[in-house]
């Protein structure tokens, strides 16, 4: 009797006792939160899945598109690319929690009167990336575009072209690009 080519794959994963969940204690949005994953699990199926924090959009979920942009301890980073497991203590920003006492924030404010946005689907990452880059700029950090590196930087500095690309990473099918650079120089003029 032909037993095929399974005969011939090895044995991997038999027997093998099963993963372990974690426990994993996060401030997300300033509300303490305890959440179960498994090891593998990313922030972002954390927040879609574990959370129901849905605004946080799953797009190319590979670390390409920015839509699942987040804040961690006030640093913008890819939920796609990021494991719950890290997150033990550490306090999370989706972009739910920008409105402060019932008023949006500045940048979500100017994608409306601007039309930062068509389907919508890479906003919630645009507008956390967005604000994280004005904190970076507000830091003084010089970005591909600087011209030069020596001299301080400051919010006035941030140029179309420097908020082109320090948004580079961040991409939108609809191209509503223009508007989205508007956008985020109205927010900069406003903060
Ligand atoms: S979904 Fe995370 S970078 Fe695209
Ligand atoms: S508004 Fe549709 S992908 Fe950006």
């Amino acid at each position: 009797m032909n037993s095929g080519p399974k005969h011939l794959l090895p044995d991997i994963g038999r027997n093998k006792p099963p993963i372990k969940p974690l426990t994993v204690n996060l401030t997300v949005n300033d509300q303490a939160r305890r959440i179960t994953v498994e090891p593998r699990m990313t922030l972002l199926d954390a927040l879609r899945e574990k959370l129901a924090l849905t605004g946080t959009k799953k797009a190319c979920d590979r670390g390409e598109c920015g839509a699942c942009t987040v804040h961690v301890e006030g640093r913008r980073v890819l939920s796609c690319m990021t494991l719950a497991a890290m997150m033990e203590g550490k306090r999370v920003t989706t972009i739910e929690g920008l409105e402060q006492n019932g008023k949006l924030h500045p940048l979500q404010s100017a994608f409306i009167e601007r039309d930062g946005f068509q389907c919508g689907f890479c906003t919630s990452g645009q507008i956390m990336s967005g604000v994280a880059m004005i904190e970076e700029a507000r830091a003084g950090s010089p970005s591909a575009a600087t011209i030069d590196v020596r001299d301080v930087f400051t919010l006035a500095d941030l140029s179309r072209s420097e908020i082109q690309e320090r948004l580079s990473g961040n991409l939108c099918r609809c191209a509503c690009y223009p508007n989205i650079v508007d956008a985020v120089a109205d927010a900069i003029m406003r903060s």
